[in-house]
Parts: C-alpha cells; sequence; structure tokens
C-alpha cells in the first residue's frame, strides 16, 4: 500500500478530483474556469502514471477471476481510461485557443465530451474506493477464518 508508485497515484487522483470540483463549481457560480492549466498538466503526468501502475498491477494480479474486487477493478480501471481519455480530448480545443492563438477566450468545449468527463470523473473515484474496500472486506474474512 506504500509503493512510491502508488503514493504518487493517489496524490495525483487527489489533485485532479480537488482541481476538477474547483472548475465544475466556478463555471456555475462566476463562469470562470480556475486551476485549468494546473488541472491538465498534472492530467497527462497522471495519465502516464497510470499507464504505468495499471500494467504492473494487472501482471500482479492476471489472470481475470470472477469475484467482487476483480469485477470493481475493472470497473474502476474502465472508468479511469474514459476519464482520462475524454479528458486529453477536452485538452485538444484548449490547446488551439490558449497554446495555438494564445488567447484569453473561452473555450469552445463539446457538451458531451465535457459532460462525460465530468460523469466518469465522479465513477472513478466511486469505483476505486469500492474495489479498495472489496480487497480489504476479503482480507479481514480471510484473517477470520
Ligand atoms: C481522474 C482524473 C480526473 C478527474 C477526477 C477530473 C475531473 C474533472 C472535473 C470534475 C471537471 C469539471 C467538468 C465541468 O465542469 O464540466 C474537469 C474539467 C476538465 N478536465 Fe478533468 N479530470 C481528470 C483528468 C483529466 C485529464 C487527464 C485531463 C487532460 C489531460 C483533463 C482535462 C480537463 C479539461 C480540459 C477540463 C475543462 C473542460 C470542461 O470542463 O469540460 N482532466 N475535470
Ligand atoms: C483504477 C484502477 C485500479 C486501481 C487504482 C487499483 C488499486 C489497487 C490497490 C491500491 C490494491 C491494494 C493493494 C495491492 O494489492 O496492491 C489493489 C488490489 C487488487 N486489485 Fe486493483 N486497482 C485497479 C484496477 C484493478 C483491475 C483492473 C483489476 C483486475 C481486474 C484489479 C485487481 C486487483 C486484485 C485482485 C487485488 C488484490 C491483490 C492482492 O491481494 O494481491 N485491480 N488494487
Amino acid at each position: 500500500m506504500r509503493a512510491p508508485l502508488l503514493v504518487v497515484l493517489w496524490v495525483l487522483l487527489g489533485f485532479e478530483a480537488l482541481g476538477g470540483l474547483l472548475i465544475f463549481f466556478m463555471r456555475l457560480a462566476a463562469g470562470s474556469t480556475p486551476g485549468e492549466t494546473l488541472h491538465i498538466v498534472l492530467g497527462a503526468v497522471l495519465t502516464l502514471v497510470y499507464a504505468i501502475y495499471q500494467w504492473q498491477h494487472w501482471n500482479r494480479t492476471a489472470p481475470f477471476r470472477s469475484r467482487m474486487d476483480y469485477a470493481l477493478g475493472l470497473i474502476a480501471a474502465l472508468s479511469m481510461a474514459i476519464t482520462l481519455g475524454t479528458g486529453i480530448a477536452l485538452t485538444l480545443p484548449w490547446w488551439a485557443v490558449r497554446i495555438a492563438q494564445k488567447s484569453a477566450d473561452p473555450v469552445a468545449y463539446s457538451t458531451v465530451v465535457s459532460a462525460a468527463h465530468n460523469i466518469m470523473s465522479m465513477l472513478v473515484l466511486t469505483f476505486v474506493g469500492a474495489h479498495l474496500a472489496a480487497v480489504l472486506m476479503r482480507d479481514s474474512a480471510a484473517k477470520r477464518r
């Protein structure tokens, strides 16, 4: 649980969740998206770290078994892939406006991609938590036996 790569993954996931929540509320309250650049840069790092982590994690836990911890891990990984994928897709229009045109105009994000990113980001947090809970419950049940 204290493996360095896992700790880095938790910290990045925490920053992305808080940063995303800030963007979500501030867009509704003030029409602004503070911390957007940081959210994108950390998001790119998270994508790399997560890819390495998932690769190693799968090599350790394969093959798939029909058990609660595996099923929840799979849903967590699918939600993570869609969140990171839509995050990168949202970065394309951002890049065109902020970096290529060096403009401060509002970025015309696709509503569908933005909604998918928003909803899947909540599912990632839910299912990573559920996956961990299932692993811990399995461990405590094994100890009691
Ligand atoms: C699991 C990690 C992530 C979480 C929990 C997360 C969460 C969020 C949330 C809640 C929003 C606000 C959505 C809205 O108000 O519509 C947001 C916006 C955004 N995210 Fe992420 N995000 C993550 C990863 C990423 C990644 C990897 C990238 C790109 C590299 C990215 C790029 C963006 C962009 C460009 C926006 C602004 C566009 C928009 O709001 O539609 N995100 N994120
Ligand atoms: C978002 C993706 C995922 C994250 C963040 C994650 C994280 C974790 C963590 C922190 C643990 C407990 C510590 C450890 O044993 O390393 C764990 C255990 C486990 N995970 Fe995942 N996991 C993910 C996806 C998956 C997937 C896709 C599977 C398989 C389908 C899976 C199967 C397992 C199993 C079987 C264990 C128990 C391993 C053992 O006790 O040796 N996980 N996971």
